[in-house]
């Protein structure tokens, strides 16, 4: 389905935001068409009270810049307001379970809670048990608003989404298992490069496979050649901080302008951030003329924003 030809209606169906697998294209597309109209607000300073009223909690479990910030001014744009809670200042960290928790936190008044660095279990635990919506802000398998905000982006600056190719180099994390998702559901290919026992999780890889063109490879070159987009992630995700192994196999899973060449000549580079550069993405290419990394970066608040405003209803 072609983004370009869908009427958008700014709305969807689903009660969370846990994963993409959850969303059909059409969904996804609504997500992008409120971010485009966030966006276009944003430009022209239009002021909104669309979250006046509402309080949102941002329970999260590990480092943040841009998920938190871009939540905060989000809420803040909106006319609404937000509860930062640190989950090792919470009852969590002392073993209060994810129930009682979820349960509780819907009989304070909010009207949605983000979570972040939870694992998938718990983030699903945590759902069913909640009175409001719960929005994924990174687990352990999926970063749903990250690619969902990269295809806003993509679809920015390639003006669709069909039939454009997408190389991923690196960890297959939760960004690389979203990709596959998201890329898939809007008909974009998707090709990943990992090492061997580093590749993304085999169910996430026949999921995508129902929906769209996916190619599993540890050859950079294969992934890369012909590619319109090419995107990496840093070598180690949340809580792998001492995996020297995983290190030391991934270390040639790099990002250069020689690698870089062999994509289409106009195509562009993609990092969810935060970057190393010299390590999985050298300077030359991240501050290159290809980069769209602050774009990408910035679309996080226009993204989230729609997310909340079609998810607290
Ligand atoms: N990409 C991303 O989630 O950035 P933060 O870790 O800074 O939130």
């Amino acid at each position: 389905m072609d983004i370009n030809k869908y009427e958008p209606k700014y709305r969807v169906k689903q009660e969370n935001l846990l994963r993409l697998t959850d969303l059909t294209a059409e969904e996804i597309f609504e997500f992008l068409y409120a971010a485009k109209a966030m966006k276009k607000k944003f430009r022209v300073r239009e002021s909104s009270n669309v979250l006046h009223g509402k309080t949102v909690a941002l329970l999260f479990g590990n480092a943040s810049t841009r998920t938190r910030v871009s939540f905060e001014m989000g809420i803040r744009q909106l006319g609404g307001d937000y509860l930062f809670l640190p989950k090792n200042e919470t009852q969590l960290a002392r073993g209060e379970s994810i129930r009682d928790t979820a349960v509780m936190l819907g009989r304070y008044g909010l009207s949605a809670v983000v979570l972040r660095a939870f694992t998938d279990e718990q983030l699903h635990e945590f759902a069913s048990y909640s009175e409001i919506p719960v929005i994924n802000g990174i687990s352990d398998q999926a970063h749903p608003l990250q690619i969902l905000s990269d295809l806003f982006t993509i679809w920015e600056v390639k003006g669709r989404l069909d039939n454009l190719k997408l190389a991923y180099i690196g960890d297959g994390n939760n960004i690389a298992n979203s990709l596959i998702m998201g890329c898939s559901k809007v008909n974009m290919d998707v090709a990943i490069a990992s090492p061997h026992g580093y590749s993304p999780a085999q169910q996430v890889v026949e999921r995508g496979m129902q929906y769209g063109d996916v190619l599993i490879t540890d050859d950079i070159a294969e992934a890369v050649m012909g590619a319109d987009i090419v995107y990496t992630d840093v070598f180690i995700s949340m809580n792998d901080e001492d995996d020297e192994e995983k290190k030391r196999k991934l270390s040639r899973y790099r990002v250069t302008p020689e690698m870089l060449a062999l994509a289409k000549e106009d195509a562009v580079f993609m990092h969810c951030m935060p970057a190393r550069r010299g390590e999985e993405v050298a300077a030359e290419v991240i501050d290159g003329k290809q980069s769209i990394v602050y774009d990408q970066a910035e679309n996080r608040l226009h993204l989230n924003k729609a997310a909340l405003t079609m998810l607290i209803k």
